[in-house]
């Protein structure tokens, strides 16, 4: 699996794989807005086998916002065919290391509630959930948990960076990929 910055040409692709993931995609335009955004920092993944979009190769997509020590992530998807191969865990560990090498140290997001996958996903990169904002969605009334990872706490069960386990810890301070 290759993770890339986003590029103009993989508009299109990620695009696609946006609408097949989400009821409520953003539109096309907007991932071309966040290319354009100081405070966006916009991941793809290719896989190195025979990708669905032949066109750029892309199979997901991530937006991180990033505002001084604070980092959000805004959407990430995989390609329905490539979910469970670990290419979402991968893209978000990407760019929440690039985050942190530009001083993100608190990462929030928002999540369904029903979405028990993402929720599992984030809740292994040692994020928390710290609120619920009810009836945030508006198809169908679904609430969204508020999830934080906050490596500025030092507390139990809110360690900061120094009491990470050493996987998380070492891949926020390794090499970018
Ligand atoms: C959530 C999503 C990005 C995860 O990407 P993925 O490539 O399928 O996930 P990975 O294979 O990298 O797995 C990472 C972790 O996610 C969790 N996970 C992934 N698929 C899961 C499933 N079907 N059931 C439960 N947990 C799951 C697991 O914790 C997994 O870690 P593990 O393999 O050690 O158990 C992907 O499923 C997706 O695009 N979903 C639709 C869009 C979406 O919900 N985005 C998140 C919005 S907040």
């Amino acid at each position: 699996m290759n993770i890339r910055r986003m590029k103009a040409t993989d508009l299109a692709a990620v695009a696609h794989i946006d609408a097949l993931s989400f009821n409520h995609p953003w539109p096309p335009a907007a991932f071309e807005i966040e290319l354009e955004n100081p405070n966006a920092r916009c991941w793809v993944a290719e896989p190195t086998g025979h990708p669905p979009d032949s066109r750029t190769g892309v199979i997901a997509a991530l937006v991180i916002w990033r505002v001084l020590d604070e980092a959000h992530i805004a959407t990430i998807a995989v390609h329905p065919d490539f979910r469970g191969q670990g290419a979402g865990r991968l893209l978000l560990q990407t760019g929440m290391q690039s985050a942190y090498a530009e001083g993100a140290r608190i990462y929030h997001l928002e999540v369904r509630a029903r979405n028990l996958s993402a929720q599992k996903m984030y809740l292994g990169f040692g994020y928390e959930i710290v609120g619920r904002r009810p009836r945030y969605y508006h198809d169908n009334g679904e609430d969204a948990l508020l999830m934080t990872l906050d490596l500025t706490r030092s507390k139990p069960g809110h360690p900061g960076l120094d009491s990470l386990p050493m996987p998380l810890r070492d891949f926020l301070t390794g090499d970018i990929l």
